[in-house]
């Protein structure tokens, strides 16, 4: 997989599956234009990527904020003159109460950052990809959307509505070039260990352990590559065959 002339823009880069996308799509070439709300560690992952290229930008945005989102893109496109891959990482997802006890606020802040966080960056890319006729848009979405989690309700739904979000998109675009498709992680290792391929023993896969951000990453640049054309409209799992279902 090449991506040398085109670029990507990823949410939530700074740390997990996100910083590893954006490390891998530069080592392969990629251009890269990075957002998250933890501008410190962005800087972080800025310099590892310069060890490849000087292509990269970051910002310090809230993808939950539409008009920081535009002006991200804008940049970017300003700079690279285009976007060719998207990746809707940002998410939250450390919320965990029964659901009587989820308080209404919480539930509103979910679907502002994983709903419309997916959406804003979508509608921002989209233009352009259509007048190019090309595009890749890869959502990060959750096995908690596909079989749902007990005490995280709120999250499922979030992450439920990313991944019907993919395959109704999916249908109103792939005739012009542009693949949407998402992935649903199971357990991924902890994203605050720096090594990407960190993976710990897990009960909740029959392969015995959490998955590792290169490989979610892995899956998600493949993706995202020209190689990928006749893929549209997917929810890829990958959780190691979980259990307990
Ligand atoms: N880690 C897991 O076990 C797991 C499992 C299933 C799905 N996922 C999904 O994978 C994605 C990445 O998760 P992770 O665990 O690798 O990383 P994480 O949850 O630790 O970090 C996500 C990143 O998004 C950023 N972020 C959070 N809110 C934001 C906002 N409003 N605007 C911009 N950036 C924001 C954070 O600062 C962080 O860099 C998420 O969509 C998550 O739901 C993770």
């Amino acid at each position: 997989m090449d991506f040398h002339g085109q670029s990507a823009f990823i949410t939530g880069a700074s740390v997990g599956i996100g910083r590893a996308v954006a490390l891998l799509l530069a080592q392969r070439g990629a251009q890269v234009s990075l957002c998250d709300i933890n501008y410190e560690k962005l800087e972080l992952v800025k310099k590892e990527i310069e060890e490849y290229t000087k292509d990269v930008l970051i910002f310090k945005c809230d993808v939950s904020d539409e008009e920081c989102v535009n002006d991200c893109i804008k940049k970017t496109e300003e700079a690279f003159g285009k976007v060719d891959i998207l990746v809707n990482n940002a998410a939250l997802w450390r919320f965990w109460s029964p659901f009587v006890e989820t308080p209404t606020d919480e539930w509103k802040k979910l679907l502002d950052v994983n709903i419309m966080g997916t959406v804003y960056p979508t509608k921002a890319v989209l233009p352009g990809m259509l007048e190019r006729k090309y595009g890749r848009i890869i959502n990060v979405a959750s096995i908690a959307g596909v079989i749902g989690n007990a005490n995280m309700v709120h999250y499922s739904a979030t992450k439920g509505a990313v991944i019907s979000m993919t395959q109704a998109l999916a249908k109103e675009v792939s005739a012009n070039g542009i693949t949407v498709n998402s992935v649903a992680p199971g357990s991924v290792s902890n994203s605050s260990d720096e090594d990407i391929d960190a993976w710990q023993p897990s009960e909740l896969s029959f392969v015995g352990r959490t998955g590792t951000d290169r490989e979610n990453a892995d899956l998600i640049c493949f993706l995202a590559s020209k190689e990928a054309a006749y893929i549209s409209g997917e929810n890829i799992r990958i959780d190691g065959c979980r259990k307990r279902m």
